[in-house]
């Protein structure tokens, strides 16, 4: 039924099938399969010291990741992170499972423990896949324009992850300082060739669908508040907030600040892209650069799907690169010393040749004095005293 076309390409053909084959289920298969197995997201959060974003965490999954599990006084400080911390939670909604890991890293300029990284351990069998889907950057809201540091942090960071820049204690600007910063954030991010997480078009989307994704964009880079308190506001609610004199800022409340809009990005709407871009393209990327740099090559016009039989023939081909390369590293070491030996080898043979033809010489020189002096004798010529030197006395001994 199918033919290739001149381009080589099978041309799809339609066909209504007469009974019921029952690949239609597949989606239902893919459904059940995810449910049982639960979903997975990594995010992590990045930013100078200070700047909430151990806060931001707890507020963003409304579960006390951090200790202590109580909510916080209002007059107690955070301690400062000083090491990365990982942390995980499994979270539940409608029977669905994720398991949700944080990735909290201490602030720029703090020091930092890194003594229990996972990459120093023994025993790394147990590591699990740690790929970071999301990088919330945070941003101090200054209300001028991003930091040499931020500029310089992203720009290393872009292409390893999914970058998501988020303005910090939002609750310290007003709404046109926002927007300006927001602005003028943009502009920066632009010029410096900085790739942030965009949210991807599809055609053939609904109208609904569009709206929301066109709403998260115009949101980013987000500017959130965080708050582990719950704070009574002037009409009586109870909202996780932070409170002022002149007012309570409501960290759930669309008119206060972008915080449901992030949430919504990471969570509900794009938590699937995150992932897929982050296994397909910047962990493939990743990848193949690192390939490139031992020497193996990769077919990049051909869009390879990661499974395990994939990987384990490319750990193959990187650990038999690896063996190559140490052999080599062998052979020219031995090579070397091969060299050096005969070189040696000649240099000595050439000094024995040397001693060996000044003997010679000697004896032949030896020689023609002694016929000399035999045929002097015979003829009863006298001996010359020249020709009875200490040196050839020393011969004829
Ligand atoms: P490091 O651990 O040092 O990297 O700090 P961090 O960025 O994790 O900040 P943390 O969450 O510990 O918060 C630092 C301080 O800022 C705390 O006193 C928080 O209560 C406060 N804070 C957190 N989020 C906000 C916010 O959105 N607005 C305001 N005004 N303060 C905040």
């Amino acid at each position: 039924l199918t033919q290739t076309n001149n381009a080589g390409i099978a041309p799809v053909i339609r066909k209504k099938l007469m009974g019921y084959v029952g690949f239609a289920n597949l989606p239902n298969q893919v459904h059940r399969k995810s449910v049982r197995k639960g979903f997975q997201f990594t995010a992590m959060v990045v930013g100078e010291s200070g700047l909430g974003k151990s806060t931001l965490i707890n507020t963003l999954f409304n579960t006390p990741l951090y200790p202590p599990k109580e909510p916080l006084p209002p007059s107690t400080e955070r301690p400062k992170t000083v090491a990365i911390e990982s942390i995980g939670a499994d979270i539940e909604e409608n029977g669905v499972r994720l398991h949700l890991t944080v990735v909290d890293t201490p602030g720029f300029g703090d020091f930092v423990n890194n003594d229990d990284r996972h990459e120093n351990r023994v025993n790394r069998q147990k590591i699990v896949d740690n790929r970071v889907h999301a990088c919330l950057y945070f941003i101090q809201p200054t209300g001028h324009s991003l930091k040499q540091l931020d500029i310089e942090f992203m720009r290393r960071l872009h292409t390893r992850v999914n970058l998501i820049p988020v303005i910090a204690k939002a609750d310290t600007l007003t709404d046109e300082e926002i927007a300006d910063f927001k602005a003028r954030i943009l502009a920066d991010i632009a010029h410096h060739n900085i790739h942030i997480f965009q949210a991807p078009s599809y055609e053939n989307e609904d109208e609904e669908t569009l709206a929301e994704a066109e709403e998260i964009a115009s949101k980013i880079p987000f500017a959130v508040v965080g708050s582990d308190h719950v704070v009574e506001t002037s009409d009586g609610r109870h909202v996780r907030g932070r409170a002022y004199p002149w007012g309570v800022i409501e960290v759930d409340n669309e008119e206060h600040c972008d915080f449901v809009k992030l949430r919504q990005m990471l969570v509900r709407t794009y938590m699937e892209e995150l992932r897929e871009y982050t296994n397909d393209v910047l962990y493939e990327n990743w990848r193949s650069e690192k390939l490139l740099s031992m020497g193996v090559a990769q077919d990049s016009s051909v869009f390879r799907e990661i499974n395990p039989s994939a990987k384990i023939q490319e750990e193959r081909i990187l650990h038999e690169a690896k063996l190559s390369k140490m052999e080599a590293e062998m052979k020219m070491v031995f090579q070397q010393k091969v060299q050096e030996k005969e070189s040696k080898l000649k240099q000595s043979e050439e000094e024995l040749y040397a001693r060996h033809k000044e003997m010679k010489d000697a004896l032949d020189k030896q020689r023609a004095d002694l016929e000399d002096k035999k045929r002097r004798i015979e003829s009863g010529r006298p001996l010359t005293p020249e020709k009875n030197t200490t040196k050839n006395r020393r011969f004829l001994r």
